[in-house]
């Protein structure tokens, strides 16, 4: 956990699972490690964790919706994806996921992978039963087909009571899965 990754820019997209939580001290190490961290969340992440925790953690404002400032107007999906260095989605719904897939772009997170200029990293979080059923092992599929980086999900103890595999990836297991993306490239705020 002591990876220095001094000047890259991650768009941590935060989406409505239990494991949400688990993305706050995930946002607080990579800061601590020198990252710019620019947190999106969708609305039911909002129902888990809140913006406050985030925009605190970060420094920096929480994006949650594609109309949220029409008086100062920028197309904030094309913005944050053109400067990330890595788009890091934790946790990953099933939702997300199969949108991800299909191309779906609803709300201001799930238009970040379609309109990416950089490596995406998704680490699923969900029941055992929804992790296992045909359509999320489709999905996820098609997404490694499309060059997506997956960490987890792990097995274990769910949130639900469950044991089984749906738990997200542990965030030190994320940090170092990010820092292994991210070595050897040069931060696009130091290329010429
Ligand atoms: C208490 C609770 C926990 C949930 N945990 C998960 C989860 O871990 N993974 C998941 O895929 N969905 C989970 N869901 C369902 C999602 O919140 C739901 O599918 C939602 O539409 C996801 O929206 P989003 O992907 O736009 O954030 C949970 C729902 C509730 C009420």
């Amino acid at each position: 956990m002591n990876q220095r990754l001094d000047g890259f820019e991650i768009v941590l997209g935060v989406t409505g699972g239990i494991a949400a939580y688990k993305s706050a001290w995930l946002c607080s190490q990579l800061v601590q490690a020198g990252v710019g961290v620019t947190v999106a969340m969708t609305d039911n992440a909002c129902r888990f964790v809140t913006e406050l925790t985030f925009a605190t953690l970060s420094g920096r404002r929480v994006y949650r919706s594609l109309w949220s400032d029409p008086a100062a107007y920028e197309a904030n999906h094309i913005s944050l994806t053109s400067r990330a260095d890595l788009i890091v989605i934790a946790p990953a719904t099933a939702n997300i996921i199969a949108k991800a897939a299909a191309g779906i772009c609803d709300d201001l997170l799930s238009t970040l992978p379609a309109a990416a200029q950089s490596p995406i990293l998704l680490a699923p979080a969900m029941n055992q039963r929804m992790w296992a059923s045909p359509a999320a092992q489709r999905n996820i599929a098609q997404l490694r087909e499309d060059g997506y980086h997956i960490v987890g999900p792990a097995e274990g103890r769910l949130a639900c009571g469950d044991v089984g595999p749906g738990r997200m990836a542990e965030p030190e297991d994320i940090f170092r899965t990010i820092g292994e993306l991210l070595t050897g490239q040069t931060p696009k705020t130091k290329r010429r």
